[in-house]
């Protein structure tokens, strides 16, 4: 459907949501332009593949691992550098062992994985010390730590830790007392943690879709309504509530 819509470039993840839904393609291809030589990327969240076939265009050399709770499916892109791990977001061990097996440093690595603001958050932690001086961490979805979407949640976390340092970075300096106190509150960030990731981040980009999405996630359609903001078969286009917010932060 897409592809007959000619809307898309090389670059572009086709038959990803990174692309038709979130639109979120014109800000990877910024950020990925300053990456340098990719040799590992480790992907959080696989589903169909999409997104492993696209990275696979991007970077023809590179070791490529998926990480995904659900165990590796037959239709799953697959050739000599492509690797699955299977771990769930929600078991630490789990996922240390999954990142110590994809073989760090990591060039970049995308959590795009459960979305639940305590996944994203641990990720983070485990994920961004595991990657290369000048490495990217793209952090996919975090509207979901908006106080308006339904899987938000009191607890500090990735969304909050990263617009935190964004905004001391743009103000010259580090995190102040109120704001360690806040990341660091019951269900947060260990202050080591905290320290750690604020030590290892150079930037923080954020990026939210303002556009339309190219093609709706409930029923595939391109017919999306200028003024109503919907959908032909009437789901939403994103722009009611929070949604598609992602983050790129780069590792010192
Ligand atoms: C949004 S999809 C990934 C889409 C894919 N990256 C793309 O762009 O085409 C989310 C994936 O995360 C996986 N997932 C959901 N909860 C998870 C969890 N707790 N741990 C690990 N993976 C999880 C799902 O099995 C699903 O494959």
């Amino acid at each position: 459907m897409l592809r007959r819509m000619q809307t898309f470039r090389w670059f572009d993840p086709v038959d990803s949501d990174k692309h038709f839904w979130h639109r979120y393609s014109g800000f990877y291809r910024d950020q990925l332009s300053r990456l340098g030589a990719v040799r590992r990327v480790v992907e959080f969240g696989v589903l169909g593949g999409a997104s492993i076939r696209w990275l696979r265009a991007l970077y023809p050399a590179a070791e490529i691992i998926g990480i995904d709770r659900a165990a590796p499916e037959p239709g799953w892109p697959r050739d000599g550098g492509i690797r699955y791990l299977t771990a769930d977001q929600a078991d630490e061990a789990a996922l240390v062992g999954a990142l110590d097996a994809a073989g760090p440093p990591f060039d970049l690595l995308i959590e795009d994985g459960s979305h639940l603001p305590a996944h994203q958050a641990r990720c983070l932690v485990l994920g961004l010390p595991r990657l290369r001086p000048g490495g990217l961490y793209l952090a996919e979805d975090l509207h979901t730590a908006l106080p308006s979407h339904p899987l938000a949640s009191p607890a500090p976390g990735a969304l909050h830790l990263l617009l935190a340092i964004e905004r001391a970075r743009a103000l010259g300096r580090l995190l102040d007392p109120a704001e360690r106190a806040a990341l660091t509150a019951p269900g947060g960030f260990g202050p080591a943690e905290l320290a750690a990731l604020e030590a290892r981040i150079a930037t923080v980009t954020l990026h939210r879709r303002a556009e339309l999405p190219l093609a709706c996630w409930s029923c595939g359609g391109t017919a999306f309504d200028p003024v109503r903001l919907r959908c032909a078969c009437g789901a939403g286009s994103g722009q009611e509530g929070a949604d598609s917010l992602t983050a790129a932060a780069r590792a010192v």
